[in-house]
């Protein structure tokens, strides 16, 4: 044992019994891996290579590449600002006209739920927060299996989120790696399989991390198979408006499955559609039978929230609503999300064009069906690995790009670079 060590070691005298432990109380810490995602970033930054091409976080660039901050928050910012708002506490649930706003971008203006007031919709922080508040929900008050089933892969939050909050996880086939596709048939064998009154989660829509969608057909048959089979949806919504850049249509899923009868619950992330990724501005919804039971379900969800962070921040969820529901600027920002949502598709086809100009006789059509800011491209480790190393592409190990990173500056490269490793 090193001097230090020894230096290191208390003894203590307690009823006679003579007990060792190191003077640090964290000593039994292991170092945690770091971020997958994060990770990516890191190892960017130091890279020396003048191409080099950040595809590893899903967040939105401009076609130079560079942040992009949407008009219409510009303006809801300095509507704000001449408002002199004061800086007092939101409610627990959060900013009322915010969570109206919000549940009605999902649902839709004329929707019944939000008129007959059944739903419990509270102000989270995020689209992570709102699912862990959700994950709190179901730990707390499900009754039925607390196990949620996850599509098979996701994203890589979802399982630690809701192991936090105390459930099991499982997972249900979604993609096929030979297609590059969805996996319908194992989707169904699997969903059938799952036990009764169990939660299954699905992305609403732009699936992440394989930019994989159902289409209306698909998600009927998944509605009445989950209904046939008494399973729980809790839809998980980050994407409205980016996937398609259509609201309404991007929102098709969730209101097929209220249509059909389904009681869901949603968390929504205004980061991506918004731009507003640090504003940290979100909602989580119940939906209810009754106003009596939105009550009910309204007051233990603020008990929960209050133990978890007491309230959420205000500005973002400000931002919103102002957007929301002032015609002008929800035009505005409407055609801002079609806008983002346009240069992605037309990117994927740029890289489509591209590897094809480059000779790859492999079948990218993938590429272009899937959709949203993620493409999964069926890179293998080894040529991530390669592509990282030899050509400074820096993306996540599962072959995953964010093609809000792709420009029609950079797209050139990056298709020579995913020829040159995939040929
Ligand atoms: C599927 C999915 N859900 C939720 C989130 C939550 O994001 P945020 O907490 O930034 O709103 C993300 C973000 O990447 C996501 O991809």
């Amino acid at each position: 044992m090193s001097l230090k060590k020894t230096v290191n070691l208390l003894v203590i005298r307690k009823n006679g019994v003579i007990k060792q432990r190191s003077s640090s109380w964290w000593s039994q810490v292991a170092m945690g891996p770091p971020d997958a995602i994060l990770g990516v970033t890191e190892a960017f930054k130091r890279d020396t290579n003048p191409n080099k091409i950040n595809l590893g976080v899903g967040a939105y660039r401009d076609d130079n590449g560079k942040p992009y901050v949407l008009p219409s928050v510009r303006k809801a910012e300095e509507k704000l600002r001449a408002k002199n708002l004061d800086k007092e506490y939101a409610p627990i649930s959060g900013i009322a006209e915010f969570c109206k706003a919000a549940i009605e971008l999902a649902l839709g203006a004329n929707s019944e739920i939000v008129s007959n007031g059944l739903n419990a919709t509270v102000q989270g922080i995020s689209g992570t927060g709102s699912l862990r508040v959700g994950a709190a929900f179901f730990s707390n008050f499900y009754p039925g299996i607390k196990t949620v089933y996850l599509p098979k892969p996701t994203w890589g939050n979802h399982t630690p989120i809701f192991k936090h909050a105390g459930m099991d996880v499982q997972s249900y086939t979604f993609y096929d790696p030979k297609t590059c596709g969805l996996d319908f048939k194992g989707a169904l064998d699997d969903i059938n399989k799952i036990p009764e009154r169990s939660i299954i989660l699905l992305h609403a829509c732009a699936h992440n991390p394989t930019g994989v969608d159902p289409n209306l057909d698909q998600w009927a048959e998944l509605s009445s198979l989950i209904k046939q089979r008494n399973l729980f949806p809790f839809f998980d919504m980050a994407y409205q408006g980016f996937a398609s850049g259509d609201i309404d249509r991007d929102a098709q899923a969730v209101r097929l499955f209220i249509k059909e009868g389904h009681k869901i619950v949603l968390a929504q992330s205004f980061a991506k559609n918004m731009g507003l990724y640090g504003e940290r501005a979100g909602a989580f919804t119940v939906t209810t039978e009754s106003q009596e039971e939105t009550a009910r379900v309204m007051s233990q969800l603020k008990i929960l929230i209050r133990a978890l962070y007491s309230n959420p921040p205000i500005n973002g969820a400000r931002i919103v609503a102002e957007i929301l529901t002032d015609p002008a600027l929800r035009a505005d920002w409407l055609k801002e999300v079609k806008g983002m949502a346009d240069r992605i598709i037309s990117v994927r086809t740029k890289l489509r064009d591209n590897l094809k100009k480059e000779g790859s006789t492999k079948n990218w059509q993938h590429i272009t069906d899937q959709i949203g800011m993620f493409c999964y491209t069926g890179m293998t480790p080894d040529q991530v690995e390669k592509i990282t190393k030899e050509h400074s592409v820096f993306l996540t190990k599962d072959g995953r790009i964010s093609m809000a990173g792709v420009t029609s500056k950079n797209v050139e490269y990056l298709a020579h670079a995913m020829h040159t490793v995939t040929k």
